[in-house]
């Protein structure tokens, strides 16, 4: 089969990785790639945003499966625009993805499917979002309803703060469309952990848990990014009891929510949660594998991705039973120095061909120029061990990191160590 995946992180890096040891794949391209990706796969300078080039591109090629990685290319419809072409595509349709497009929507959606999440409000008024502010509980959290790069959510410990979020969002559209809506949350204490299930309209598939670390410096100190690095399993915040009531309390009443509203959800569905002391509340969902999260949960998979993928496209998860290694995965994040504020690219990178067994280098933002591999990008590569336990999982990971350098790199020490706490 000929597959091609659309994106050009270390998540697509993942997906293609995984994909490529299929026995069915005999070609896969990428679009539009990294340097990482162009080891295992024939990199297409296509626009992610350029629907048509990628529609021609996948008719030309004869792709007999596309696999869409990120969230704006759902949003803006790839999958409707393939389908109606006569294309197998994987990834839920333009409707469905509205589940992580508009908070607004999904928020709602929540509510009448009893769904456990944050009190909220919505307005698409700034002066009665900023009435509601005046007599409110602080910290409360303010989120844009649209796309906004992962920076339309702020936690506002004052009012001054939520103030000032409403106009940055609402008034001056910091974000664009994405903030014609807000949504006014109610602050939730806990830790986040993030769930994977691909679901198919009628079935859904539970990947193993992670846990990511979303801000840039350690012991989640500074600003947030998209994510420093993960692990998987963590077994020391998902319990079986919690897994049962996650099971039960979201994926059982998401699926049996789609069914009573009638969308046809086919992909992968990444609810982000925080696991407080009254149980499991859904912060958001996203509609397409978490990045860096794929970077762990692909290693520990024991079986044929395509097959999975293929299956929830197909309806047919029912007739699925994927394996996992009992094994733990690590995944330190190496970024470049300034992100997640501006930085410069084109620092060469050395040392990731000294790495041994065990160990996976995920580019999420290389170029290869005359045979050099530099940065391009913020978050530049996810350096992935597997190991027996968490512990060798994250020091074999580090070992890894020590061997590889580029200018300013930056990356978090504590990748895991909440996993490790007693
Ligand atoms: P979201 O994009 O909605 O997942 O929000 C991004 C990040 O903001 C989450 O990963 C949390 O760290 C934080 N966050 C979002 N909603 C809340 C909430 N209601 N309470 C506390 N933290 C939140
Ligand atoms: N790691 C969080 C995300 O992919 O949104």
């Amino acid at each position: 089969m000929k597959i091609l995946v659309i994106g050009g992180g270390g998540r697509e890096h993942a997906l293609v990785w995984k994909l490529r040891q299929s026995p069915r794949v005999t070609q896969i391209f990428c679009a539009p790639g990294n340097a990482g990706i162009a080891e295992l796969a024939t990199c297409v300078p296509l626009k992610i945003s350029d629907h048509n080039a990628l529609l021609d591109f996948a008719q030309n090629e004869k792709i007999d499966l596309t696999v869409v990685g990120p969230d704006d290319a759902l949003a803006a419809g790839i999958v409707d625009r393939f389908e109606a072409a006569g294309l197998r595509i994987f990834g839920p349709r333009q409707s469905a993805a509205r589940l992580e497009s508009s908070k607004v929507y999904a928020k709602e959606f929540m509510l009448r499917h009893g769904i456990p999440t944050a009190f909220s409000r919505s307005f698409d008024d700034s002066s009665k979002a900023r009435q509601f502010c005046e007599d409110a509980k602080y910290p409360l959290v303010v989120k844009a309803d649209g796309l906004a790069l992962g920076k339309g959510v702020i936690i506002a410990e004052d009012k001054a703060t939520a103030l000032s979020a409403i106009t940055e969002i609402m008034d001056e559209r910091r974000f664009g469309d994405a903030g014609c809506r807000v949504l006014i949350e109610e602050f939730l204490q806990g830790e986040e952990c993030s769930i994977h299930a691909l679901v198919d309209g009628r079935d859904y598939v539970l990947f193993p848990g992670a846990q990511d670390h979303k801000r840039i410096f350690d012991n989640d100190q500074g600003p947030n990014t998209g994510g420093m690095g993960t692990f998987s399993p963590p077994s020391r915040l998902l319990s079986p009891a919690l897994q049962a009531r996650i099971r039960t309390e979201v994926l059982d009443r998401f699926l049996a929510g789609l069914q009573a509203d009638g969308i046809d959800y086919r992909g992968m569905l990444f609810p982000g949660l925080m696991v407080t002391a009254d149980g499991p509340r859904v912060l958001e969902f996203n509609c397409r594998f978490g990045d860096p999260e794929t970077q762990v949960l692909l290693p520990l998979l024991d079986g044929d991705l395509l097959d999975l993928l293929e299956a929830t496209v197909d309806q047919r998860l029912h007739q699925t039973a994927p394996a996992w290694k009992t094994q733990a995965a690590v995944c330190v994040v190496m970024a470049s120095a300034g992100y997640p504020g501006t930085y410069e690219n084109g620092k060469p990178i050395h040392g990731c061909e000294k790495l041994h067994a065990g160990i996976t280098v995920f580019h999420a933002g290389t170029q290869r120029r005359e045979g050099v591999l530099l940065t391009a990008g913020g978050r530049v590569l996810g350096v992935t061990a597997i190991g027996d336990t968490l512990k060798d999982a994250q020091s074999a990971a580090y070992k890894a990191v020590d061997l590889i350098s580029f200018e300013g790199a930056q990356f978090r020490r504590d990748i895991a160590a909440k996993g490790l706490a007693s």
